[in-house]
């Protein structure tokens, strides 16, 4: 080794050097490479933001309702132009779809098109940005269908409709203490630390494994009175502890951004959900830009996702911004989940 030359094992493994490891393995083409930075670009942006807090003229509510009729805030608003302007021009992508717009955004015409549909949720956990607490961004990658005459898809909403299965990457940031990027394309889940200084995405959390099982449960107890059965006997069993059937104390926790509690299950175990229940009686979270990345990271660290009887990844979708329910983490618990279900 040259002397004042760092040793390459001692050398920090970047976003960049990873996914470019992985175009040239062939796991990943330029174009999907790109598209992948892109999004980690625009991520860092909306980082910065959301570190400004009450310092931003972009704090509180931007007065008016979203698709699914819950209130937006103007975080939520300037996360969705960051990722749409980041990733508008770049050439890989045939279209757009996000949980702040009603319809699939077309790519402006005097850009090129290319062969991915990006779908994301710009910033998860908004409830939360008021009071400090972590959000984040979750986003799904799939092909754009061919045409009979061989040209892509018109950026129709039918085109988004494919299973959680056809995803080629998925991935969420967290914009915690730390903000890292969690990420699959396929082989595995890995997790990147925003280094500040070098403002650089840092691989620092490598094949990521889900324990089995788990002692902790994350679920938003107030809805209690409304779950299905299946719920009630699973958390009434966690709740009893080592005098229950499960033989063992639970521990709980609910941070109510879906990034947050997601990337703790990834970190140490633990089982997540949202129930169907009388109130919200398909789930509360989205199919396409939050279950489907969710499961697909989830199962590639070795955990489960299903929404109580199916197995979230083959779930066909109907619709771009249908809700669906989410039993994800540690594997041996959501099968018991699932199995309560059946
Ligand atoms: P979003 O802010 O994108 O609408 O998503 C919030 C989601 C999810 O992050 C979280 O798990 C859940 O909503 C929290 O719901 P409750 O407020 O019902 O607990
Ligand atoms: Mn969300
Ligand atoms: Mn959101």
């Amino acid at each position: 080794m040259a002397a004042g030359r760092m040793n390459h094992a001692m050398r920090r493994v970047t976003l960049t050097q990873f996914l470019i490891r992985r175009q040239h393995t062939g796991k990943i083409n330029a174009d999907l490479r790109l598209l992948i930075e892109t999004v980690a670009r625009a991520c860092k942006a909306i980082s910065t933001r959301v570190t400004k807090g009450a310092l931003a003229d972009g704090h509180g509510a931007a007065g008016m309702e979203n698709v699914q009729g819950e209130a937006v805030q103007k975080l939520d608003m300037l996360s969705n132009e960051i990722l749409l302007e980041a990733n508008e021009w770049g050439g890989n992508l045939a279209a757009l779809a996000s949980e702040e717009m009603e319809m699939p955004h077309p790519i402006p015409t005097q850009f090129p098109k290319g062969e991915y549909l990006l779908l994301f949720d710009p910033l998860d956990g908004s409830s939360n940005i008021d009071v400090n607490i972590s959000v984040g961004t979750i986003f799904s990658v799939l092909r754009c269908p061919k045409m009979a005459d061989g040209s892509l898809c018109e950026p129709e909403e039918s085109a988004f409709l494919q299973p959680g299965r056809a995803q080629v990457a998925a991935g969420f940031a967290v914009y915690g203490p730390t903000t890292v990027f969690a990420l699959t394309v396929g082989d595995g889940a890995h997790g990147f630390t925003l280094d500040r200084e070098t403002f650089t995405f840092v691989l620092t959390h490598p094949d990521i494994r889900i324990p089995a099982d788990t002692a902790e449960f994350a679920i938003n107890v107030s809805n209690q009175r409304r779950w299905e059965p299946p719920v009630k006997r699973y958390i009434d069993e966690c709740l009893a502890g080592k005098d229950g059937p499960r033989g063992k104390d639970f521990n709980m926790r609910w941070v109510a951004s879906m990034v947050a509690d997601v990337f703790r299950v990834l970190s140490r175990g633990g089982i997540f959900m949202y129930p169907r229940d009388a109130k919200n009686t398909n789930g509360r979270l989205r199919l396409m830009y939050e279950a489907n990345p969710m499961g697909f990271i989830v199962e590639q660290a070795g955990g489960a996702a299903t929404d109580g009887r199916t197995r979230i990844l083959d779930l066909q979708p109907t619709g771009l911004h249908q809700r669906v329910a989410v039993i994800l983490g540690s594997k041996n618990e959501v099968e018991l989940v699932t199995k309560y279900h059946r």
